[in-house]
């Protein structure tokens, strides 16, 4: 088993949720992290601290993943506090609901939205994927891993929510794509989670109607998703594959 005392890690998205748990889980592996968040300044300084208790290098840093400039922003602040980064996770996403009855009747709504989702789940990672990804190709090691969704792997898409579920492939889709570009020093891997944690706002009713759907009957906690990141990064046998994490509802057709 590689350890891992001593490489970076940039996880974006981690101040709070999914991103949290995978950054701490690779601080208690002794791998220095940088998270970056958009809105929830308090909620990242709190994992800045908790990490920093950890005893590894820790930075928080705002981006607006959805700009090219904040995005080399990040790179420069991250690279600049800990050094070059050794693995990537791109963790940030957004779950908007997005009727088609509404997109339909509203062109620059659907311009909007679908330029937000498309350059928040596939062009900043693609972008970060690419430059850091190189620069750990030229250090002879690195590891990227893109957290998706359990739809890219069998299908099973669900209405009302288009641009999350099409964006989402596209990330799928990358992750191979950049896996052949950056092999054999880098690997480049997807993480498909079914219900992790329920979004904001779902209410708890229909939260155990989700829940109640899945042959294990619960969701995987968001420290399974941090042990997949794990599993993948010490992995030497893995690239432009998918770890699908999802209660086992891939099962049922
Ligand atoms: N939760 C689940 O059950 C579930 C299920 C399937 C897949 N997933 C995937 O697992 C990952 C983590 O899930 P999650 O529910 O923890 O994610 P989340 O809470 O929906 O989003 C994670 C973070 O993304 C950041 N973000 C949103 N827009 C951004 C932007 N424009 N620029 C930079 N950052 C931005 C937010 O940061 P701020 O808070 O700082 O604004 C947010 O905290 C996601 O990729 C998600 O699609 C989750």
């Amino acid at each position: 088993m590689k350890d891992l005392g001593g490489k970076k890690a940039l996880v974006t998205g981690a101040a709070r949720r999914i991103g949290r748990e995978i950054a701490l889980a690779l601080a208690d592996q002794g791998v220095d992290v940088a998270l970056s968040f958009h809105s929830s300044e308090s909620e990242a300084r709190k994992t800045e601290k908790d990490l920093l208790a950890r005893k590894v290098n820790a930075v928080a840093v705002k981006a607006d993943l959805t700009d090219l400039d904040a995005c080399d922003l990040l790179i420069d602040s991250v690279t600049s506090e800990l050094g070059p980064v050794d693995i990537l996770v791109n963790n940030a996403s957004d779950f908007p609901q997005t009727r088609l009855e509404e997109l339909d009747t509203d062109r620059s709504r659907f311009a909007l939205q679908f330029d937000r989702l498309a350059r928040l789940h596939m062009r900043a990672p693609l972008y970060l994927g690419m430059r850091l990804g190189r620069q750990m190709k030229r250090n002879g090691w690195g590891r990227i891993v893109n957290i998706t969704d359990r739809i890219t792997v069998k299908g099973q898409a669900y209405p009302n929510w288009s641009l999350y579920l099409a964006t989402k492939y596209g990330l799928y889709g990358l992750t191979q794509a950049l896996a052949v570009e950056l092999c054999p020093e880098v690997t480049v891997n997807s993480i498909a989670p079914g219900l992790v944690i329920p979004p904001l706002g779902m209410d708890s009713q229909e939260a155990q109607r989700l829940r109640d759907r899945l042959p294990l009957k619960k969701e995987a906690g968001p420290e399974e998703i941090a042990a997949d990141v794990l599993h993948l990064v010490r992995s030497s046998a893995k690239t432009g594959t998918v770890v699908v994490t999802d209660g086992g509802i891939g099962v049922q057709g």
